[in-house]
């Protein structure tokens, strides 16, 4: 086969197209010292290690996400379907006060002592903060060690295709642009 040439992509994140790194789509949910919940989509999130376990998430530093995690030492990640992540856009530019009435997600307190997650989404997971990295900018690597990982019942007993099928993450390529899981085998 002869060889393909490559293309180079500009180094500008924001204009990758197609960009090859896919995040997956979660909801941030953290809480101010005085207890006031925010809800924020993030896709900059992956595993980290598994001794812990841990995960990363890329932040703003300027965010009420990073502040909150900061200073509470604790956030929940929620991991919506594809379907429930399409309103991230229109979530993230809500006022914050009506985040959580434009996601159409309801929060549900922790029975252990984390962060609240959203009912219908599929899967949480509660992290304690364990390290925070700062980047270039005002960019911060958020370093979280996952305390607990529940995911809805019927779920986890499914075939695993069904099972994936029901998880259904949405994966964030480019402005406009997300894309969902091939089926599993
Ligand atoms: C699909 C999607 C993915 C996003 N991913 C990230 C991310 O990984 N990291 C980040 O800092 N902001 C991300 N954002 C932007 C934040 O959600 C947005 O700036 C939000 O207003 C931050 O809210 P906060 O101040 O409550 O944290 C994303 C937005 C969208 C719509």
């Amino acid at each position: 086969m002869a060889a393909v040439p490559f293309i180079d992509l500009p180094l500008d994140k924001w204009r990758w197209h197609p960009s090859p790194l896919a995040g997956q789509v979660v909801y941030a949910l953290t809480c101010s010292a005085e207890g006031e919940l925010d809800v924020a989509p993030k896709s900059w999130i992956q595993m980290a290690g598994f001794g812990g376990p841990l995960l990363s998430l890329g932040c703003s530093r300027r965010h009420r996400t990073r502040d909150n995690i900061v200073s509470t030492g604790r956030f929940t990640l929620s991991f919506p379907t594809i379907e429930q992540a399409r309103l991230a856009r229109a979530v993230a530019d809500a006022p914050r006060d009506e985040r959580v009435a434009v996601s159409g997600l309801s929060p549900e307190e922790s029975t252990s002592g984390g962060v609240a997650h959203l009912r219908e989404c599929p899967a949480y997971c509660e992290c304690e903060l364990y390290r925070e990295v700062a980047l270039e900018g005002d960019e911060v690597l958020v370093l979280g060690r996952i305390t607990r990982l529940a995911v809805h019942d019927g779920v986890v007993g499914a075939p695993t295709r069904e099972a994936y099928a029901l998880l259904a993450p949405g994966f964030f390529l480019e402005p406009g642009v997300m894309t969902g899981l091939a089926p599993a085998d």
